[in-house]
C-alpha cells in the first residue's frame, strides 16, 4: 500500500473562467497557467498549481496528491495495470491517473512540483495576556487578498461511501481522524481523514467523505490555509468589498479546530479559507460523534442556511 502524503490540487469545471480566475485571485491565488479552455492557479508555497480548472458545465473533475517516491507509482500503476507517466499537463514529474469508486480522477504526483515560492510578509507576532513577545514594534495590516499559502483539504459528497471510505483509506492509504455519524453510530455521515504518514503529524484532515445520499460526485468544499488569523480576517473584508457571496463564518470548527471562513464562487462552489488547524498523527484519538449544527463550530455566526446545502 502506498500512503498520499499530501493533497496537491483540486480540479474542477466552471462555465466562465474568466470570472473564475479574477475571483479566485481576489481569493488569494496567483495565476500560473491560461489557455482558452483551461486555468491554473497556484498558492504562495508554490510546489503544484492548487487550483486547476477547465471550461465547461459545473461540476467536481478530481483531485490531485503528492506521494513520496517513485517506486510508490510503480506500486501503485502496477496494482491497477496502469502505467507511470510524464506529466505532460505540468511539463514535469510523472504521474498515475485512476478514478475514484465514484468516477472521480484520482491523480497521483511524483516530481512536477513546477511553481515557485512567492514570499509574503512573516506570519504574525501576537502579544496575549500570558506573553508578551512583541515588544517595541506595531502590528499593521492592508485590507487585501488573503495570501494563500497551500490547498489543505477537499470534501467529497459521497455516492458510494463505502466504497469510497475503502479505497482512500486501503488504496491511498488515508486514517480517521474523526467521525460524525446520525441516529445510530452504525450511520456514519461524516469522516474526516488524515494523510498515513506513521508518527509523523499531519492535518486533520487531508480529505474528508460526506455520506448524505448524493446523487452525483461532487465536492463539498475545498479548503485553503491562509498565511495567519489576520490575513483571513482581512481577506474576508476584501473579498466583501469586492461584493462576492458569503456562506459562512468567521468561525472555529469542531473537528480540525480551523478558524474558517467560506465563500462561494462565481459558479456557486463553496470554498473556504483557514488557519489555525489541528496536526494529528496515527497515534491521535479518534472520536465517533452524532452530527449536531452545534457542533460544526465552536464559535461562529449562525449557519447559513445554504451551507449545508
Ligand atoms: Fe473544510
Amino acid at each position: 500500500m502506498i500512503a498520499v502524503r499530501d493533497i496537491a490540487y483540486v480540479r474542477i469545471q466552471v462555465e466562465d473562467l474568466d470570472a473564475q480566475e479574477m475571483f479566485l485571485q481576489d481569493f488569494g491565488l496567483r495565476p500560473h497557467a491560461r489557455t482558452a479552455t483551461s486555468l491554473q492557479m497556484a498558492a504562495y508555497n508554490g510546489g503544484y498549481p492548487a487550483y486547476i480548472a477547465q471550461q465547461g458545465s459545473k461540476k467536481a473533475l478530481g483531485v490531485g496528491f503528492q506521494v513520496g517516491s517513485f517506486e510508490e507509482l510503480q506500486l501503485i500503476a502496477a496494482r491497477f495495470n496502469s502505467e507511470v507517466r510524464g506529466n505532460a499537463e505540468l511539463g514535469a514529474g510523472w504521474i498515475v491517473t485512476l478514478h475514484d469508486p465514484d468516477g472521480l480522477q484520482v491523480d497521483l504526483l511524483y516530481g512536477g512540483d513546477v511553481v515557485a515560492p512567492e514570499s509574503v510578509r512573516p506570519a504574525l507576532l501576537i502579544n496575549n495576556a500570558e506573553q508578551r513577545r512583541r515588544l517595541g514594534t506595531t502590528n499593521r495590516m492592508q485590507i487585501q487578498p488573503s495570501r494563500v499559502m497551500r490547498l489543505g483539504h477537499v470534501v467529497l459528497k459521497t455516492v458510494n461511501f463505502q466504497a469510497m471510505f475503502n479505497f482512500y483509506q486501503h488504496t491511498l492509504g488515508f486514517r480517521v481522524s474523526d467521525s460524525y455519524f446520525a441516529e445510530s453510530r452504525e450511520n456514519t455521515v461524516a469522516t474526516f481523514m488524515h494523510c498515513g504518514l506513521g508518527a509523523e503529524f499531519t492535518d486533520h484532515h487531508t480529505v474528508a467523505l460526506i455520506n448524505m445520499g448524493a446523487q452525483e460526485p461532487a465536492f463539498d468544499h475545498c479548503a485553503f490555509e491562509v498565511l495567519d488569523w489576520d490575513d483571513l480576517a482581512c481577506g474576508s473584508q476584501f473579498l466583501t468589498q469586492q461584493q462576492y457571496q458569503h456562506s459562512w463564518g468567521i468561525g472555529r470548527h469542531v473537528q480540525g479546530s480551523q478558524v474558517f471562513d467560506y465563500w462561494l464562487d462565481p459558479a456557486g462552489n463553496k470554498i473556504e479559507h483557514w488557519t489555525d488547524g489541528d496536526l494529528v498523527n496515527d497515534a491521535s484519538p479518534v472520536t465517533h460523534e452524532p452530527l449536531s449544527l452545534d457542533g460544526l463550530a465552536q464559535w461562529a455566526p449562525p449557519l447559513s442556511p445554504e451551507f449545508l446545502a
